[in-house]
């Protein structure tokens, strides 16, 4: 459901969108003007100040946040709500513009040595825990990675209790793991090639991407074959085949490869590509993709399910529940991992 709304004062299109947990939020900025780039962030424009609402959005100019801040406390929460949103832009506009064939192909290089650390997967997820996330890409939530992650997997498994969808379960408890890579003591890497949604990189980027404005201060937007719609690529050759923006996805992925975790290729392929909402969640790029990423489809959807709408306030306990997922970690994963 979008809706485009014109300013008054300054000439600014923007276009907003109920996001996934049913806020108001910007997904594109376009300023008609020819003089003017056609994508904005706020550190482009810091006089403008953006608050969104259900059913309105205002624009000021040389005004501080405070004096349009609206009066009753569901318009406050509101504008805390646009306050983030602002970084979330930020974040995205670093990321569009810095994700290019070769950046990712050098932190392929860098990462996927696996000589970095040597960790445990419960030493991954303490050191998870110790992250503060400043800059986060995700507008819906701000606990404790611990916590996103056992109720993650709390709610698959409380949606497929069976035991042999236990790979599921775990699967929730580590989706998020490859984040480490942005811990200031281990990697130190910086927000924009860890989190937020992913795309390939080597052909045209889609529409479907959130922020797309944003890709027009990417290199490889300009270049003669990546901007064309395969690119690189053959029609269908399977995700495996393309390169994808770098960030905590591929890299877990590839850590589980590395150390020869046994779970079935539908958690693997559920880690690898559960950032990827242009292709699961809104249809795009089904040119790169082939018969078995169809098949697997089916699983990133399932599983999105979960890691989204298990953000609830309540925290489960991880006493009680760490004995059952240690269980299945010994199950799937050799004692110790060299990342
Ligand atoms: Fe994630
Ligand atoms: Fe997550």
């Amino acid at each position: 459901m979008d809706m485009e709304r014109e300013s008054v004062g300054p000439r600014l299109i923007l276009e907003t969108k109920l996001n996934r947990n049913g806020k108001w939020v910007i997904c594109n900025g376009v300023i008609p003007c020819a003089s003017v780039p056609t994508c904005w962030t706020s550190e482009m424009y810091p006089r403008f100040h953006f608050v969104v609402t259900r059913d309105n959005m205002l624009i000021t100019e040389n005004m501080p946040m405070a004096l349009v801040t609206p009066k009753t406390t569901e318009e406050f929460r509101n504008y805390l709500d646009s306050a983030l949103q602002d970084r979330v832009a930020n974040h995205y506009y670093q990321q569009h513009t810095l994700q290019t064939v070769e950046s990712v192909k050098a932190k392929r290089e860098k990462f996927l040595t696996f000589d970095h650390y040597k960790l445990s997967v419960w030493d991954a997820i303490l050191k998870l825990n110790e992250i503060v996330d400043e800059s986060v890409s995700d507008p819906d939530t701000e606990m404790p990675q611990i916590i996103h992650l056992l109720q993650t997997a709390e709610s698959i498994r409380m949606a497929y209790p069976d035991e042999k969808f236990d790979w599921f379960h775990l699967v929730g408890l580590i989706h998020d793991l490859g984040k480490i890579l942005s811990h200031k003591e281990l990697f130190n890497e910086p927000q924009w090639c860890v989190v937020g949604d992913t795309f390939p990189v080597g052909c045209r980027f889609s529409e479907s991407n959130v922020f797309h404005p944003f890709f027009q201060g990417n290199p490889d937007n300009t270049h003669p074959i990546y901007s064309t719609e395969n690119g690189i690529y053959e029609q269908g050759t399977g995700l495996d085949n393309v390169l994808m923006a770098w960030g905590h996805d591929e890299y877990l992925y590839q850590v589980m490869k590395h150390n020869g975790v046994t779970l079935p290729e539908e958690a693997f392929y559920v880690i690898r590509y559960h950032s990827f909402y242009p292709w699961h969640h809104k249809g795009a790029y089904n040119n790169l993709t082939n018969e078995q990423d169809r098949k697997m489809l089916h699983w990133v959807k399932e599983f999105q399910k979960h890691d989204l709408y298990s953000k609830l306030p309540e925290k489960p306990s991880v006493e009680k529940l760490m004995p059952y997922y240690q269980s299945l970690i010994d199950k799937y994963f050799p004692k110790v991992l060299e990342w």
